[in-house]
């Protein structure tokens, strides 16, 4: 796939928005609930359902960057182990011995063959049991009976997914459908790592995935840091993988207005520094893709409605020095992180502040806003609900309500 006019034809469509004034819409305004943000049932239900039955995105393949190369995963509550075996294989396995359940290994690093810290058990990295230690006082048993507990994993287009038990069905390019050439075309299996950062808060888990999912609040919620740099209020918008549960959000950047000057014909690879990419993939990840970063944030639910955590890492593409933002990887790693920190995580505790005070019976997502109504119909569908917009009563409860 052409990298150039792949970025030319999301160009022609972002300025084709923003000489009209406009963004890429739904049909209209559409209410839900505002319980989907605190009810206990529910939130139990996407736990049990969306983030345990669906494959996740896990991490790229240069974590595991050469054979015997490992990577721990505990996201979810399954500690999940993941090893590059030495045909160039990933492999994901329960983090678990199979005599009596030790964790095998801790972060990510190499090895040749895993070993027991408690009993000193030796499997490889195909999770075969190969050693017994003082095989002969511990008694005879049938070591094909004792290998790991393999899980389902795919890594494919420089990503790693993986299923969180045995019968999860893992197809990277199901999930990634028609976008996965797009993905492709990103090399994302030879970047380099920047840095991690955790943030765990007040906050259902939805309503902080919101801040990533529209570009309405850019000139509000962010007018001192992004407000110089991008257009706000201004997406193309597009879905892909199963029921199109995916999205990508192109958001233009001030700087796109040069290209009005510029014919088409002379418009280089450097028209990706004019616009932020950012996909959604179901169930939980945001990614955002730039000339020299590629960064993704995973949110978890915690152990209640309104506790949430999320996982950010941030890496830099090969030969990739300054972003669009004239900084470093590591400089714009720590920009993103006071932006979400200061901005979009502090919006996000105080409405689930005001959502936990339950006098707000509806949140609604404007017509401006697609990806957002698009993702959270499919979180519904995701536990079984039929999507159904909530009736035009008044959004505040009243007396006697
Ligand atoms: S638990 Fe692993 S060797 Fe005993
Ligand atoms: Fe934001």
């Amino acid at each position: 796939m052409d990298n150039v006019q792949v970025y030319k034809d999301l160009i022609k469509r972002m300025l084709a928005l923003v000489d009209a004034g406009t963004t890429d819409s739904a049909a209209g305004a559409y209410r839900q609930p505002s319980s989907v943000y605190t009810d206990q049932a529910l939130f139990e239900r996407e736990k049990a359902t969306i983030f345990k039955d669906e494959p996740q995105f896990v991490c790229f393949s240069s974590d595991l960057p050469e054979k015997g190369s490992y990577y721990t995963f505990d996201d979810l509550g399954v500690p999940v182990l993941l090893t590059r075996d030495n045909e160039g294989k990933v492999n994901a396995f329960l983090n678990a011995c199979t005599h009596r359940a030790a964790r095998l290994k801790d972060g990510c690093g190499k090895t040749a063959s895993l070993a027991c810290p408690y009993h000193n058990w030796g499997f490889d990295l195909k999770g075969k049991l190969r050693a017994v230690w003082e095989e002969k006082s511990f008694g005879s048993i049938e070591k094909s009976l004792y290998d790991l507990v393999r899980l389902p994993v795919e890594e494919k287009y420089g990503m790693i997914f993986a299923g969180m038990h045995p019968d999860v069905k893992v197809s990277v390019d199901e999930i990634l459908g028609d976008m996965a050439p797009v993905f492709e075309m990103w090399d994302l299996g030879s970047l380099g790592y920047v840095a991690q950062h955790e943030w765990k808060l007040q906050t259902n888990w939805k309503l902080a995935l919101d801040t990533f999912c529209e570009g309405y609040h850019f000139l509000a919620l962010h007018k001192n840091t992004l407000g110089g740099i991008s257009i706000g209020n201004t997406s193309a918008f597009d879905t892909f993988g199963p029921e199109g549960r995916n999205h990508r959000l192109a958001f233009p950047n001030e700087s796109i207005k040069r290209l009005k000057e510029i014919p088409e014909s002379e418009w280089t690879l450097d028209i990706f520094n004019d616009f932020q990419l950012v996909h959604f993939i179901y169930p939980n990840t945001s990614l955002l893709v730039s000339p020299v970063s590629v960064e993704f944030f995973k949110l978890y639910p915690g152990d209640k409605p309104g506790e949430h955590r999320t996982i950010y890492r941030s890496y830099v593409r090969q030969g990739g020095e300054k972003g669009w933002d004239g900084n470093t990887p590591q400089e714009h790693f720590e920009f993103i992180c006071k932006v979400v920190d200061e901005e979009d995580y502090w919006v996000s505790t105080n409405v689930m502040k005001n959502l936990n005070a339950g006098m707000l019976r509806y949140s609604t997502f404007g017509a401006n806003e697609p990806a957002l109504q698009n993702m959270h119909k499919a979180f519904l569908r995701g536990v079984g609900e039929v999507p159904t917009e909530a009736p035009p009563t008044k959004v505040g409860v009243t007396a006697g309500c």
